[in-house]
């Protein structure tokens, strides 16, 4: 059984964890577990819990699957996602005993605050899918930071502090993360927030997407991959909760192909993916997505090809599209930024 769970577009919505730890146990999750010095430490001290490490950063992932293999640590399991997403769309409600994040990065000037991982949307999400009496413990040595989820936390009112104050200041009784070593070794205060879910119900207003058909439309355009391949520039588009950038378009001539790489946003996932308009008879064309890199058709995917279509039967006044299966209304008008 591998260590590192598939990408969250291979994944089931929500995802069934059993599959992939071999057996039935909560949640316990450190988002961002960075060396896996506290992550493994999970591991070692809950043994009867599913253990989930999520991180954005590949070359963490390596040095933690590294890890856990000398530790031969089997109720470990490792995510490249970003903590928003894996709640959003890989949890079920009440799925998690535990959820743990040390030394989040504090983003400090006031123009990044909006990058910051723990925010009251943040916390709103995590409460859906905790069950009650979960932990929620985060640790960081950053002061102003600090004001900011304390704050966070007491707009949120589904959880509850297990101290008779809102964070303590000190060292943990623990094992330390790397950047709890590195703040304790510079004299720096760590603050802690040990926190509750309470049994107040949450607003759950994070629905899980629904998986839609693989999209395509078909259009009649009287010109030839080459020609239309001149006329591409990269572009964006954005719209209501989506955003696509059109980066390159490359083409196969001898194979009457163009494929489009492209960015497509839908918060909180981003994937980037190959589409791919065909020229099948003289003057057709079936616009489809590529399956290079599996990506997933939800509602921001079908937003790209619709309007990579649209940019197709711009370039010709003859060009009209003739079918489509797209599960989004179509938009009268079309902003470019
Ligand atoms: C400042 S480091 C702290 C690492 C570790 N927790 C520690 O205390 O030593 C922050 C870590 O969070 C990861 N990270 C940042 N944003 C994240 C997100 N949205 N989801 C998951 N991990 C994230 C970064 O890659 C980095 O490894």
């Amino acid at each position: 059984m591998s260590l590192e769970i598939p990408s969250i577009t291979q994944l089931g919505w929500p995802t069934e964890w059993a599959m992939h730890f071999g057996r039935e146990a909560m949640l316990r999750v450190e988002v961002g577990f960075g060396d896996a010095t506290f992550l493994t430490a999970l591991g070692r001290n809950f043994p009867e819990s599913n253990v989930l490490g999520l991180e954005i950063s590949r070359p963490s992932i390596r040095r933690a699957i590294k890890k856990i293999e000398e530790e031969k640590l089997g109720n470990i399991r490792l995510l490249k996602v970003s903590g928003l997403a894996f709640l959003w769309f890989l949890c079920d409600l009440g799925s998690i005993e535990a959820l743990y994040i040390n030394f989040p990065d504090p983003w400090p000037k006031s123009g990044h605050h909006e990058r910051r991982l723990i925010n009251a949307r943040f916390l709103e999400l995590a409460a859906t899918r905790m069950k009650i009496g979960a932990l929620l413990r985060i640790a960081t040595d950053h002061e102003e930071y600090a004001y900011w989820i304390n704050s966070c936390l007491q707009q949120t009112k589904c959880f509850v502090s297990s101290l008779n104050q809102p964070y303590v200041r000190g060292e943990a009784k623990r094992i330390n993360s790397k950047y709890e070593r590195m703040a304790l070794s510079e004299k720096k205060a760590c603050i802690y927030f040990d926190w509750e879910r309470n049994e107040i119900e949450s607003n759950n207003q994070f629905l899980i997407p629904k998986e839609l058909p693989m999209p395509h439309v078909v259009l009649r355009l009287p010109m030839t991959v080459g020609e239309v391949s001149r006329h591409f520039n990269p572009y964006s588009l954005s719209e209501d909760r989506f955003s696509v950038r059109y980066i390159s378009l490359y083409q196969s001539p001898s194979r009457q192909i163009l494929v489009v790489d492209a960015y497509v946003r839908e918060d909180p996932l981003e994937q980037r993916v190959l589409l791919m308009a065909r020229r099948r008879e003289q003057e057709e064309y079936i616009v489809q997505l590529h399956e290079v890199g599996f990506p997933r058709p939800t509602a921001g995917i079908h937003f790209a090809v619709q309007y990579f279509a649209d940019w197709l039967c711009s370039l010709h006044e003859d060009a009209q599209i003739i079918r489509r299966n797209l599960r989004i209304a179509p938009k009268e008008e079309k902003e470019k930024v």
